[in-house]
């Protein structure tokens, strides 16, 4: 089964990126045809500095492959690097109703946040359906808010089938409900655009600061503490074996300890959970050649599996003649 992930490379990954979507597709790369790309095309409709954007994609880059991204089971490129993305784009775009694209979630509510409209943003989700048919994908993998996105594709694909005989494998969205919703540090919804993550990988002085900023409730020391609905509590036990979190309860429920002494435990187990990929970031951050060549290697294999649908694409429309 192909499995197709795309990520926006828009900044820097943090703790929710990590559990509602990269430890998923780094496990899933046992048992299915992993495709997964760094979606810095989408990423331009936030980031209009290029050497940011460029810089971007190869620190994305970097982190995967020190979370497990293995280039030899998956495929793994940069969106840019396979350009046919963008004929097919063009070509889609013909078989987007405008209604279609108007009644999109993600283009209403960037515009509602103030984000200005324009062309690349209101026809986001037909570069995506481009990222899915182009790979002949069957399952994608995606959060709540981007289900609609997948359906936006599945139905420009059934449009264009039906216009043009089986050429599009029709897509399925796939959301885990075991993944949880990872909470920021001020308890709302981890998220680049609310300002309140944890970075996967930073400064051990600046991850400790932005742990203590945690929000929690005043409780005096003495007192004993609710752990369920404590934001720390909540992020620490991610970190945790099932077993786990019952002795960090025990010092929650037993008093004499405040949110401090819970935000530096925190801490620690955050920084020893990514110690292994930290270590193996620093190589590849020391090789950033070798990461060049491997998203090089993965362009290549993505094009390989892009060029027979692509060529059915032109010869059907008439583009080759
Ligand atoms: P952000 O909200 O920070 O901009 P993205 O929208 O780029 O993050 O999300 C990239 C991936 O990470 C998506 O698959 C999304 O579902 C997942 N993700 C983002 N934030 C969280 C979170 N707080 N909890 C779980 N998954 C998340
Ligand atoms: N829009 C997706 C997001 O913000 C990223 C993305 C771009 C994507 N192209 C894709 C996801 C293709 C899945 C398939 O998370």
């Amino acid at each position: 089964m192909r499995v197709l992930t795309g990520i926006q490379t828009s900044g820097d990954l943090h703790i929710g990126n990590y559990f509602g979507s990269i430890k998923p597709m780094i496990e899933s790369q046992q048992d299915h045809e992993v495709f997964a790309f760094l979606a810095n095309y989408h990423a331009m409709t936030t980031i209009s500095e290029g050497e940011r954007l460029a810089q971007l994609s190869m620190q994305a880059a970097t982190d995967f492959l020190a979370l497990g991204m293995d280039p030899e089971k998956s495929t793994f490129w940069v969106q840019s690097d396979v350009k046919e993305v963008l004929e097919l784009y063009w070509v889609l775009s013909g078989f987007t109703p405008m209604g279609l694209l108007e009644r999109a979630h993600s283009y209403k509510d960037k515009v509602a946040k103030g984000i200005a409209s324009n062309h690349s943003l209101f026809s986001y989700p037909v570069l995506m359906a481009a990222d899915i048919l182009l790979f002949g994908s069957e399952v994608v993998p995606v959060g709540k808010d981007q289900i609609q996105h997948v359906e936006i594709a599945r139905d420009i694909a059934i449009k264009f089938n039906n216009q043009y005989g089986d050429i599009f494998t029709i897509p399925e969205f796939r959301v885990d409900e075991n993944v949880a919703t990872v909470p920021g540090i001020d308890g709302q919804k981890m998220s680049k655009s609310y300002g309140n993550t944890i970075p996967i990988f930073s400064e051990e002085k600046m991850q400790s600061k932005i742990i203590k900023k945690i929000v929690t409730e005043a409780v005096p020391m003495e007192d004993p503490k609710e752990f369920e609905g404590c934001n720390v509590y909540n992020i620490a036990k991610l970190f945790l074996d099932d077993e786990e979190p019952s002795p960090l309860q025990e010092r929650y429920t037993k008093g004499g300890e405040g949110h401090g002494h819970f935000k530096l435990y925190t801490h620690d187990v955050i920084w020893e959970y990514f110690r292994p990929y930290r270590e193996k970031r620093a190589y590849y951050e020391a090789h950033q050649d070798e990461v060049r060549d491997i998203l090089k290697v993965g362009a290549d294999k993505a094009s390989t599996v892009a060029q027979p649908i692509i060529d059915k694409v032109r010869s059907v429309t008439g583009i080759r003649y």
